[in-house]
C-alpha cells in the first residue's frame, strides 16, 4: 500500500513530462493481452483510431504516447480488459471528454489509453425523470438531445466539456442553487470495479461507494453509465454581461453583493476578469436565470446597473446557451487551470476575499508578461464561483457527497486560467501560476478567509485535493477505496488523476 508523503500529489508524474519514456515492457504485454482476447477494440500505433483518439484532448499539454488505445464496446468488455491489464501489470489511463488539462491525468506514455468513446448511452426513462448517460458524451450533445423534451440536467456550462470527469469531480452547473452539484443529481452509477466486475451503485446497493463517487474522482472504479435526474427547463434567460476596465471595482462589489445574499434558487453566475496584455481588462459575468418569462431579475441588478460594454443576455434554450459559451473555447492551445477557495458569511468578508485575490493576481501579471510575449498568450482569466446555503442544502437533501463543504458558509471557489499557444512556454507558465497561487493563498490565509477546498475540475497537477474535503471525509474515501480496490489498482496501475492515497 503506497501512502505518499509529498504535498504535491502528481509531482512524480509531472517530472516524467519531458522525458521520452514512450515504451514500457508491461505496456507492450498489456496491449498484446488485449489484442489476443478483445482484438476488435484494440488500436495500435499509427492506426487511424489510435491517431484520432490519442490526439483527442482539450489541451496540447495532455498529448502523450500510449502503447495502444483500448476502446471498449461495453462495460463487460472493459471489465475483461481490467483483468487482463492486471495480469500483465500494465499501467493504463482513462479518458472521458479529455478536459482535465493536466498532463498524465488522462493519458499515459507507453501504457494503455482506455477511451470511453463507444460507451454512448443517451436515453430517457419512460417518465423522462432520469437520463441514462454514457461517459462518451460532451455536455453539448446531452443538452441538444434533451432540448426537444424541454428538459435539462445539471452538467457543464460549456458544450465541449466531457461528462464523466465533471460528474466525478462534483459538477459546477447552472442549476446548483436548486439541485446542488451535478453529482448530487446522479441516482445510480454503472461501474467497473478493480476486479473487473460490473456493478450498479446506488444509495441502496453500495451506499458507501455511491457517496465516494460524488467528488472522489477516478479512485474507485470506471463509470460506464450515469443515471441522472432531469430538470424541466424549456427556456432560460442567460448571457454574458461585460463591462469595461473602469468598472472593475463595481464589478467585484457586485460579486460580493450577490454571493452574500443568494436567496433565489433560479440564479447562477460566473463572474470573471479577463486581462489582456495589450488592451484594458474586461470584466464579464455569465448570468443565468432559470426562467422562460422573467428577464433582468432584481437579483442581478448589482451587475446590470453597471454600464454595459457588451451583452448577450436574452431568452434562449440551454442547448444554445452552452453552444454560445462553448464558442469561447479555443482549440489547440496549451492550458492550465488552478483552483482555490475563500469563504465568509458577510458581504465584507466576501468582498475582502475577492479583493485580495484580484490584487495579488494583477500585481503578479507583469512578471508573466515579462517572460511570455503577448502574442503567445491566448487567454488569461480569473473567476469566482459562489457556492452558498441554497446549493449546499440541496446537496445535503440529495444525500450528500464527499466534497465536505458546510452550508453555514459562502464559498467563492476561484480559478486562474492561462492559455498559451507555444509549448516552449510550458515551464514558465507553470512556475508563474504556482507562485501566484502560493501568493494568493498566503494572503487569504493571513486574512483568515482561506478554505483548503480545491475544486478538482479547476485544479492543477501540483495541487492537493482530498485533504481539502476535511480529514474525516478524506479518511472515509481511503477506507472505501481499500474496501473496493484492495490491491490499489486505481492508485498504482492507473497513475493518472488525483489520488485519495496522496496527501
Ligand atoms: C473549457 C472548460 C470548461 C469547464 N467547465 C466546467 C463547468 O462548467 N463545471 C465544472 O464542474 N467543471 C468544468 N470544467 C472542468 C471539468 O469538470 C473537468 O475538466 C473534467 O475533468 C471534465 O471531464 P472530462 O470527462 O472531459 O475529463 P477527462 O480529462 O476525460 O477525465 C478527468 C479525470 O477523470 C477520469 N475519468 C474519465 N472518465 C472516467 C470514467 N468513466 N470513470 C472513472 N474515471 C474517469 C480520468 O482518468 C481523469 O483522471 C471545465 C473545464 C474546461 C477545460
Ligand atoms: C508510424 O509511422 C511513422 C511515420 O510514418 C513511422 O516512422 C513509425 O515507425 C511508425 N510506427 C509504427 C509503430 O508503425
Ligand atoms: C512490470 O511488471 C513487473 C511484474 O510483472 C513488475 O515487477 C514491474 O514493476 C512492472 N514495471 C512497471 C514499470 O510497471
Ligand atoms: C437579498 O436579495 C433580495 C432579492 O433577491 C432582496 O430583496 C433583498 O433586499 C436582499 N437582501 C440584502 C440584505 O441585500
Ligand atoms: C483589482 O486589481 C486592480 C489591478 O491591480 C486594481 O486596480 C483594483 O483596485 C483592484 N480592486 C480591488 C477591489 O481589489
Amino acid at each position: 500500500m503506497r501512502i505518499a508523503s509529498t504535498a504535491l500529489p502528481l509531482a512524480g508524474l509531472l517530472s516524467l513530462a519531458g522525458s521520452s519514456l514512450a515504451t514500457n515492457p508491461n505496456g507492450t504485454y498489456g496491449c498484446a493481452a488485449l489484442k489476443d482476447n478483445i482484438p476488435n477494440s484494440v488500436f495500435e500505433r499509427n492506426s487511424t483510431v489510435y491517431n484520432d483518439e490519442s490526439n483527442n484532448f482539450w489541451s496540447n499539454t495532455e498529448i502523450m504516447s500510449p502503447e495502444c488505445v483500448f476502446r471498449p464496446e461495453s462495460a463487460t468488455e472493459l471489465g475483461q480488459a481490467i483483468k487482463l491489464l492486471r495480469g500483465s501489470n500494465a499501467q493504463f489511463a482513462v479518458r472521458g471528454g479529455g478536459h482535465m488539462g493536466i498532463r498524465g491525468s488522462n493519458n499515459i506514455d507507453g501504457g494503455v489509453l482506455i477511451v470511453m468513446s463507444k460507451l454512448n448511452t443517451l436515453k430517457l426513462n419512460d417518465d423522462q425523470s432520469i437520463l441514462h448517460l454514457g461517459p462518451s458524451h460532451r455536455w453539448g450533445e446531452v443538452y441538444s438531445y434533451l432540448q426537444p423534451y424541454g428538459l435539462a440536467v445539471a452538467g457543464g456550462r460549456l458544450a465541449p466539456v466531457g461528462v464523466p470527469g465533471l460528474l466525478l469531480a462534483g459538477g459546477v452547473n447552472f442549476f446548483g442553487n436548486q439541485v446542488g452539484w451535478g453529482c448530487d443529481t446522479v441516482v445510480n452509477y454503472e461501474v467497473v470495479l478493480a476486479d473487473g466486475s460490473v456493478v450498479e451503485v446506488n444509495k441502496d446497493s453500495y451506499p458507501d461507494l455511491f457517496w465516494a463517487l460524488k467528488g472522489g474522482s477516478s479512485n474507485f472504479g470506471l463509470v460506464t453509465r450515469f443515471d441522472v435526474q432531469t430538470i424541466k427547463a424549456p427556456l432560460v434567460w442567460a448571457g454574458s454581461y461585460t463591462v469595461s476596465e473602469e468598472y472593475v471595482d463595481d464589478f467585484l462589489k457586485a460579486i460580493a453583493t450577490f454571493a452574500a445574499n443568494i436567496t433565489d434558487p433560479k440564479t447562477h453566475i460566473v463572474p470573471a476578469l479577463v486581462p489582456t496584455p495589450d488592451s484594458p481588462t474586461l470584466a464579464s459575468a455569465i448570468l443565468f436565470y432559470d426562467s422562460a418569462d422573467t428577464s433582468y431579475p432584481e437579483v442581478f441588478k448589482p451587475f446590470t446597473d453597471i454600464p454595459v460594454y457588451a451583452s448577450t443576455l436574452g431568452f434562449k434554450t440551454l442547448s444554445d446557451f452552452a453552444q454560445e459559451l462553448g464558442q469561447m473555447v479555443v482549440d489547440d492551445i496549451n492550458d492550465i487551470f488552478v483552483a482555490g477557495t475563500v469563504k465568509g458569511t458577510t458581504y465584507d468578508e466576501l468582498y475582502q476575499g475577492i479583493s485580495i485575490i484580484n490584487s495579488t493576481f494583477f500585481e503578479r501579471l507583469p512578471a508573466l508578461y515579462a517572460q511570455v510575449p503577448a502574442s503567445a498568450i491566448s487567454t488569461i482569466q480569473l473567476d469566482w464561483q459562489p457556492i452558498g446555503k441554497l446549493w449546499l442544502e440541496a446537496s445535503a437533501a440529495a444525500g450528500g457527497n464527499a466534497l465536505g463543504l458546510d452550508s453555514s458558509q459562502v464559498y467563492l471557489a476561484y480559478a486562474e486560467v492561462v492559455e498559451w499557444t507555444d509549448s516552449q512556454y510550458d515551464d514558465v507558465v507553470m512556475q508563474w501560476v504556482e507562485e501566484t497561487t502560493d501568493a494568493i493563498n498566503a494572503a487569504t490565509k493571513s486574512a483568515g478567509l482561506h478554505d483548503p477546498f480545491n475544486y478538482i475540475g479547476d485544479s492543477a497537477g501540483f495541487q492537493s485535493i482530498f485533504p481539502g474535503y476535511g480529514a474525516e471525509n478524506h479518511q472515509r474515501l481511503v477506507t472505501i477505496a481499500q474496501k473496493y480496490d484492495p490491491n490499489a489498482v486505481f492508485q498504482s496501475l492507473m497513475p493518472g488523476g488525483f489520488k485519495v492515497f496522496d496527501n
